[in-house]
């Protein structure tokens, strides 16, 4: 083998001379990752995929193996480090126009990349098999299945059956030390041996001098070739003079998972269980700008946003080498770019602000308890669609009864069907009907769930004597004196699911 040409090939190159420490983020990815190798090879020695068994290894990770605890932290720190790291990469060669000729092929690998990394932390969350791992599991895997036509088969597909269960972790499992790690590599060392048969992409400037205004026009490859070769003048090389930068930035890494492995840890939580619907999902930080988007759109849309927004992602990403095809290439000469970079990261950066904030508990002063997710989002419906006429505690209209003890005297059930249409209890209601397609019946249950903890201001909660009628048995409006509300008068009612 011929040593000295592979040294003289990867470490004698020229490169380009006064690279910036942005150059350094790819290597910083690949250090989180071969941290995440190291730590999983660890973790995966005393891992059982299986419901009955995995919360206890991780247990048996954390309290008997020796720096268990510490491995575990590390890989999960590694892997939220890698998704910043990795996105900063992408943002740099965004931001240089570094996915331009001659690199939009390695911008292709890159992105795959990406979705690998996210795929990776998608899987891995399950594997604790702790509370969080499944509910925010089930959360995705649902947002995936609502997809037209294809949701079903994906869905099925990342289950392993129609349930999150066993068939889900093997396969989590499998996709996770498996398929991705060698997908993972194929690309990786893709997009490596494009970085050394191509270089690094110099300054901006020195592409932009007297450049043609298109990479399509045919004298462009010859301009950048001599462009280029000119930026390399210097004789700078790869070793000695940049590496050390990159050995830098890799220490840093190493050092800041090992500092927040120790001090923040990693959580674990009650095990998995199926059965507890109450329990708040919360998804990875990385996909909390998706899932709050999600809850920005009424019910009915769900499905098209799921898959719409996603597919743009995927579609602009891979598209974006092959039709921005101007030859600037400082981000700050390309306004459209840096329009659309800053909407991107702008609005990431509040949805994950709406999210956090979300997902606080919130004590609503008229209940004086934390409220569920859905009863969060029926108060914030019950604000904007119902609040201009009902009065709840101090504030509200009043062209409606206020409904400040209304849980006190009816159940969930007999409130969805009322929001539904009011005219169904008391035929030429004033109250219009709400339900579809004004409200989604999701949101009408919403709703009902909130309005049915309403019972009196906190501290002077009235005793609930319920006042349930259904029309069939009681048509001509009204409360009848005689109507308490009995379980059997409920089988009218949609959805009866209440508390
Ligand atoms: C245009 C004003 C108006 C709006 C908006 C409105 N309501 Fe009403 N609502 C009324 C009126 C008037 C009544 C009483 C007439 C009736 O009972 O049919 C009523 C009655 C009710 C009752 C029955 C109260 C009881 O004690 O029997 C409930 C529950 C209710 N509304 C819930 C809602 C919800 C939830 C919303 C929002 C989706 C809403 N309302 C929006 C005017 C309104």
């Amino acid at each position: 083998m011929d040593i000295s040409g592979i040294k003289r090939t990867l470490l004698d190159r020229e490169v380009p001379d006064r690279l910036t420490w942005w150059h350094t983020l790819g290597s910083a990815a690949l250090t989180a990752f071969v941290i995440q190798i190291v730590t999983g090879l660890v973790l995966a020695t005393f891992y059982a995929p299986a419901p009955d068994h995995a919360y206890e290894s991780v247990r048996y990770i954390e309290r008997v193996v020796t720096s268990g605890t510490l491995l575990r932290a590390m890989h999960r720190w590694g892997a939220s480090l890698m998704v910043v790291l990795v996105l900063a990469h992408m943002i740099r060669v965004f931001s240089m126009g570094a996915y331009k000729y001659p690199r939009e092929v390695n911008w292709l690998f890159g992105v795959g990349l990406f979705f690998l990394v996210l795929g990776f932390g998608f899987t891995g969350s399950l594997l604790p098999w702790d509370q969080k791992a499944y509910w925010a599991t089930q959360v995705g895997t649902s947002i995936a299945g609502t997809a037209p036509l294809v949701g079903g088969v994906i869905a099925k597909l990342l289950k392993g059956g129609s349930q999150l269960g066993a068939a889900t972790l093997t396969r989590f499992y499998a996709f996770h030390v498996l398929w991705l790690p060698v997908m993972f590599a194929l690309l990786i060392l893709l997009h490596l041996v494009l970085v050394v048969r191509q270089g690094i992409a110099p300054r901006t400037s020195v592409l932009e001098r007297d450049a043609p205004k298109k990479t399509s026009n045919e004298k462009y490859p010859g301009y950048y070739t001599t462009a280029y070769a000119a930026s390399k003048k210097a004789g700078v090389r790869f070793w000695p003079d940049i590496i050390g930068k990159d050995v830098i930035t890799s220490m840093v890494v190493v050092i800041a998972v090992l500092l927040l492995a120790v001090t923040v840890g990693a959580p674990l939580e009650a095990p998995a269980d199926p059965t507890d619907a109450s329990y708040v999902p919360r998804p990875e930080w990385y996909f909390l700008p998706f899932y709050q988007l999600l809850k920005l759109f009424p019910g009915s849309m769900e499905s098209t946003v799921a898959v719409g927004v996603p597919l743009l992602l995927v579609i602009a990403l891979l598209g974006l080498p092959f039709f921005d095809r101007g030859s600037r290439r400082n981000l700050l000469h390309r306004p459209g770019s840096l329009v659309g970079l800053s909407v991107l990261l702008g609005g990431s950066a509040l949805l994950i602000g709406a999210a956090v904030r979300d997902v606080q508990p919130t004590i609503a002063p008229e209940t004086g308890q934390p409220l569920s997710s859905a009863e969060r989002a029926g108060r914030a419906l019950f604000q904007r669609q119902c609040q201009g006429c009902h009065l709840v505690m101090s504030s509200g209209g009043n062209e409606g009864p206020a409904l400040t003890e209304i849980g006190a005297h009816h159940t969930t059930a007999w409130l969805h069907s009322f929001v539904e249409n009011p005219a169904r209890f008391h035929p030429g209601s004033k109250m219009a009907a709400f339900g579809p397609p004004v409200l989604s019946h999701q949101e009408i249950e919403e709703l009902s769930r909130y309005l049915a903890i309403l019972r009196g201001a906190p501290g002077r909660e009235v005793k609930p004597e319920m006042h349930d009628t259904f029309p069939d048995l009681d048509n001509n409006g009204g409360v009848a004196p005689d109507a308490k509300a009995t379980e059997a008068s409920k089988p009218k009612a949609r959805n009866s699911n209440g508390k």
